[in-house]
């Protein structure tokens, strides 16, 4: 599902600072070698995620959802000096291919990669971060964000991708979509939205939209880009 007009998609991306090479080669070669290219990030949402961090200037970033390396690589960009990203994915076969990519961009000695199930990783890595990007298995999007808010600084940012879900969240649209479902309760979205994911998605927005510790933004962008910042 495409949010806004593809004119208007291919217009911004015209207008927006191109991606650099090394990110247009990874998005070529992404596209062309493996598996659900659309999984990446891509360049409008790339350049959100580069101007956030840049922004930030982070000393630690962490991210949940490496695949090929397009957004850690993004992400990257506005570390400090002596900055470093933590990036998670379970997927082995993706390890060095990103890897690659990462040393093509000169930051191999700035973003570390840990292959595993984010549930298990994400304990032992003992840092207090200031940004974290959570994009991998939605069904543990709750778990991830508490255990980053944990391991968060007050202030600090906490971004989960695909909120929106295709539009899946809010179809169809009925008053129980945007009100937190009651506890044991089975609303008609969940039962006309029945797909794992989508009810996860769900679930998720309620739980940042009455969690007392953040603000935060939904971001109609590209899959619905969630911005939590800790207070
Ligand atoms: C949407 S892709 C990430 C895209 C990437 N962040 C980007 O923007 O280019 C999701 C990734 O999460 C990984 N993943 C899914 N479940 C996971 C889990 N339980 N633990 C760690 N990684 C997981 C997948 O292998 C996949 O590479």
């Amino acid at each position: 599902m495409e949010f806004i007009p593809k004119e208007i998609d291919q217009y911004a991306q015209h207008i927006t600072t191109p991606e650099s090479d090394v990110l247009r080669q990874l998005n070529r070669d992404t596209h062309a070698m493996i598996l659900r290219p659309r999984m990446l990030s891509g360049h409008l949402q790339g350049k959100l995620l580069e101007m956030i961090s840049n922004m930030i200037q982070p000393e630690r970033v962490l991210e949940i959802g490496t695949y090929t390396g397009y957004s850690a690589i993004c992400l990257a960009q506005g570390l400090t000096d002596n900055g470093l990203l933590h990036t998670i994915d379970h997927n082995p076969e993706l390890e060095d291919f990103a890897a690659k990519y990462i040393a093509m961009a000169g930051l191999e000695k700035k973003i570390k990669q840990h292959i595993g199930e984010a549930i298990d990783i994400l304990p032992g890595i003992q840092e207090t971060f200031d940004l974290a990007f959570i994009d991998a298995d939605k069904e543990n999007y709750i778990h991830y964000f508490d255990l980053v808010y944990d391991k968060l600084r007050p202030g600090g940012i906490i971004l989960a991708d695909n909120v929106l879900w295709s539009g899946k969240v809010v179809a169809p649209c009925t008053e129980s979509t945007i009100s937190p479902p009651a506890e044991n309760s089975h609303s008609d979205v969940e039962k006309a939205n029945s797909d794992p994911e989508t009810e996860a998605l769900i679930r998720f927005n309620n739980y940042v939209k009455t969690h007392r510790g953040i603000n935060n933004l939904l971001l109609p962008v590209r899959d619905g880009l969630m911005i939590s910042m800790k207070i």
